[in-house]
């Protein structure tokens, strides 16, 4: 079997056409939708993240400012900053690119933002909204990729769900959201003992551990849904998840590639979040 391939590209197109038009009527009730996005230090990955979101508000009718500051900035400028931010009007979403430098305590920084702009969903608010059943914003990645597994049309009733990593920002509330669906959830991580134990019962494989070839074809069950978080580099410098994808497409049922999968996606649901927020503040 050659899994489908579930194309966070084409998903993303069709989610941010919806997010051009609900951008649309915002402003004209006299509203757009702002991000402020604020990035400390120089590292290049996050420059270049930060560099996509702000690019993806451009294009789908967002306002977005970029903060860029020196890795020297003390916590409490940073601090005043998102205080300043959370007291503007014309902002409804506010996302410090993670990680911050190590002088900075990103539980301080994650805190300081107002619940109703926490549009990475990352605050004590968001992930205890989360963990209790009540609405609120959903960190992004993990809500791209329940996006992903709708997409496919399955239905995770009586579906045994598998996530490795238990990270905050994504394996954690990606488990509380496939239980939400009605999975059943089991959560293996960097010190799991034969993770293949765990993922061959699995009906849907979430990897989210940040090491490729984390997930190979023998640890696949035939069918299964496998998404792909990882953001890796291989020998040769290619972008590469933790999924070994050649081989584990010719097992499972459908599958995420990388690049052009979760992390299109990822982008999309903040832009999602950022017009939710907006919504919500007329
Ligand atoms: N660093 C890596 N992913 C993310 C994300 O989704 N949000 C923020 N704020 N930082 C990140």
């Amino acid at each position: 079997m050659t899994a489908q391939i579930i194309d966070g590209v084409a998903l993303s197109k069709h989610i941010r056409a919806e997010v051009g038009r609900r951008a649309a009527a915002l402003a004209a009730r006299g509203t757009t939708p702002g991000l402020a996005v604020i990035l400390v230090g120089d590292d290049p990955a996050s420059a270049v993240y930060v560099r996509n979101k702000v690019k993806a508000c451009q294009e789908h009718g967002l306002h977005s400012v970029l903060e860029k500051y020196d890795a020297t900035l003390p916590e409490a400028d940073l601090l005043a900053r998102i205080a300043a931010l959370n007291a503007d009007p014309a902002i409804h979403g506010i996302l410090v690119q993670m990680p911050v430098p190590r002088h900075v305590d990103p539980h301080k920084v994650i805190a300081a933002i107002a619940t109703s702009k926490d549009v990475d969903g990352f605050s004590v608010h968001s992930a205890g909204a989360l963990m209790t059943g009540l609405s609120g914003l959903r960190p992004a990645t993990p809500y791209g990729c329940m996006k992903m597994i709708e997409s496919t049309g399955i239905d995770l009733k009586g579906k045994h769900a598998v996530v490795i990593g238990r990270s905050n920002t994504v394996g954690k509330p990606m488990a509380l959201l496939l239980l939400q669906a009605n999975a059943t959830v089991t959560v293996c991580h960097s010190g799991t003992p034969d993770l293949g134990q765990f993922t061959r019962q699995a009906d849907v494989v979430v990897a989210a551990v940040g090491r490729r070839n984390t997930v190979t074809a023998g640890m696949v069950k035939p069918g299964a849904i496998v998404i792909d978080v990882g953001m890796n580099r291989n020998d040769e410098g290619k972008l590469c998840g933790d999924v070994d994808f050649a081989g584990v497409r010719e097992v499972a049922g459908w599958i995420t590639p990388v690049p052009g999968g979760v992390g299109p996606m990822t982008i999309t649901m903040l832009l999602v979040n950022t017009l939710q927020a907006a919504e919500a503040a007329l």
